[in-house]
């Protein structure tokens, strides 16, 4: 299973809050595009990139930081939905 880890450290510099949008929205996006079979998107404890304007999220082996609710999608666009190329096509987006 292909991994989207979303860090929720309490009193991390990640703020919780938008860290829950933003796996919320992993989630939502992963059943939209028909790939909850092969990727899962969960909570994950401080990934060691702490940073203060949005939450750090490790995809596969890759950490991004900064993910917010307004960029989610772009994110999951650019570096989920580009490993499994025939997802989406029945789904929105
Ligand atoms: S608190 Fe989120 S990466 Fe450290």
């Amino acid at each position: 299973m292909f991994e989207v880890l979303v860090c929720m450290e309490s009193n991390g510099a990640c703020k919780r809050q938008l860290a829950e949008e933003v796996l919320e929205r992993f989630q939502t996006l992963i059943q939209e595009n028909g790939l909850a079979e092969q990727v899962t998107a969960k909570p994950s404890p401080c990934l060691g990139l702490c940073k203060a304007d949005g939450a750090t999220v490790q995809i596969g082996t890759n950490l991004y930081t900064g993910v917010t609710p307004a960029n989610v999608d772009y994110v999951f666009r650019e570096y989920v939905l580009c490993i499994f190329p025939e997802a989406g096509k029945t789904g929105v987006g």
